[in-house]
């Protein structure tokens, strides 16, 4: 199995649709990683696997963790991680000393940031010392301080001119991929036709390049909320509850550990 590039990722949006997900643990990548082009180290790490209200709770030290978590499982996939909200917004320089942090602690092979036009100095100056940069426009979590305030965007001619602008702002300043969230259709499919770098869609269109989704929401294990993008293509949680009552029921019955889960001397064997 070859190793997947910025390079090869990007031709893939002549050949075929691009698949994507997102991985937080060495287990679930290692799963995950021939399936995949692409694994996201997501800021959603901090509501799926810590249970926070919002995105808004990841740091630097959280991501660099599990990106080095999940390049331990990983062989093929790009390996993108989101620089967490708060951590590089302020100025050019902030993005860069954060992102060249989180590249250099986790070997990542790129990271995501969240928002347009407003980010064109700080994706350039990431791309001018060699960063990869994937760009996240239409609804940014990170600005939600909740799941519930998630609004889908594009309703309007004026919302949906400023995301055709973000998409170009983000291009011209050297983006490898955009992942276009939460955008009204047709608006998302004339962004995504128009996008001259390959476009992930998340509740956006069909006509974009690729498609993610949180794993632990197509799995069926984070299912507190089921957001409309969501397939569920399995249901880990009845599975997990099942494991869980029937250890429960063997311990309390002593039918759990048997005599083969235990360790014996040699001559009582
Ligand atoms: O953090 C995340 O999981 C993401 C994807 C949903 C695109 O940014
Ligand atoms: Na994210």
């Amino acid at each position: 199995p070859t190793k997947m590039t910025v390079d090869t990722f990007t031709a893939l949006k002549s050949e075929r649709k691009i698949v994507c997900l997102t991985a937080y643990s060495a287990p679930m990548a290692s799963i995950l990683d021939s399936h995949c082009d692409l694994l996201l180290v997501g800021d959603s790490v901090a509501m799926v696997l810590y249970g926070m209200d919002s995105t808004q709770g990841a740091d630097i030290p959280m991501m660099i963790r599990h990106a080095q978590a999940v390049m331990r499982g990983t062989k093929q996939a790009l390996v993108v991680v989101d620089l967490p909200a708060g951590s590089y917004e302020t100025s050019p320089e902030q993005a860069l000393t954060t992102a060249t942090q989180i590249m250099q602690e986790s070997g990542a092979d790129a990271i995501k940031l969240e928002g347009g036009a407003s980010l064109k100095p700080h994706i350039k100056l990431l791309v001018e010392n060699g960063i990869p940069v994937m760009g996240h426009i239409g609804l940014l979590p990170q600005k939600a301080s909740s799941a519930s305030m998630y609004r889908i965007t594009g309703k309007t001619a004026d919302e949906a001119a400023l995301l055709h602008a973000d998409m170009i702002a983000l291009v011209n300043v050297g983006v490898f991929g955009i992942v276009m969230e939460g955008i009204i259709e047709p608006v998302a499919k004339d962004i995504a036709v128009a996008c001259s770098v390959p476009t992930i869609g998340i509740g956006a269109s069909t006509a974009c390049d690729g498609q993610i989704l949180v794993t632990d929401d197509m799995v069926g294990l984070f299912d507190k909320f089921i957001p409309t993008f969501v397939r569920q293509f399995g249901q880990l949680n009845p599975a997990i509850t099942e494991s869980v009552s029937a250890y429960r029921a063997a311990v309390i019955d002593g039918s759990f550990p048997g005599n083969e889960h235990l360790f014996w001397p040699k001559s009582e064997k």
